[in-house]
């Protein structure tokens, strides 16, 4: 008989009237960080805004390119971003938008597995959760409290062993 190993994942499901002014206005900016997203080929444009320790707040956005796979998520740009220039300081907060997207929980904005990777590590780093809020131009925001809730099973150094 097969042992069952199992981990839940959940989202909360907010609409804007219930967020806090400044997880609402960190929504805003990952909304506004999207407008200028290089997204000639797919025409989806996201937005990603960081919240840092410090207070500070970091934007990303995706950058395509003709080589399309030397492209890079929105998400990637801005931690990429964060980490080289405020290495010391941990990320509380990130809003992800992709504004082509109305949100609801049928249609979730969810950010691909490489992004989660990359966001997964940082977290393991800093050893505090951050939180994650998943929208589109309009409509609900979903909530992770954690980016190892969107990482289940995930990969990381440990399994790199000595
Ligand atoms: N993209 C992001 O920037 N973040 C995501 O979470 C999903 C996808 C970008 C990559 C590509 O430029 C475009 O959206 C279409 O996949």
């Amino acid at each position: 008989m097969a042992k069952e190993l199992k981990r839940e994942v959940s989202l909360l499901i907010y609409k804007e009237s219930e967020l806090d002014t400044t997880t609402l206005d960190l929504i805003n900016r990952a909304r506004s960080a999207a407008q200028n997203a290089r997204a000639p080929y797919s025409d989806f444009q996201v937005g990603a805004a960081l919240m840092l320790s410090d207070g500070s707040i970091v934007l990303g956005n995706n950058q395509e390119n003709a080589a399309y796979p030397a492209g890079l998520c929105a998400e990637r740009v801005a931690f990429f971003a964060a980490k080289a220039n405020k290495p010391e300081a941990s990320v509380l907060k990130v809003a992800i938008a992709a504004v082509r997207m109305d949100a609801n929980e049928n249609n979730i904005p969810a950010p691909c597995g490489s992004c989660r990777q990359v966001m997964s590590e940082y977290e393991n780093d800093q050893a505090s959760p951050i939180e994650v809020y998943l929208t589109g131009g309009s409509g609900d925001i979903m909530k992770s409290n954690s980016i190892e809730n969107l990482l289940p099973f995930k990969f990381s150094s440990d399994q790199l062993g000595d």
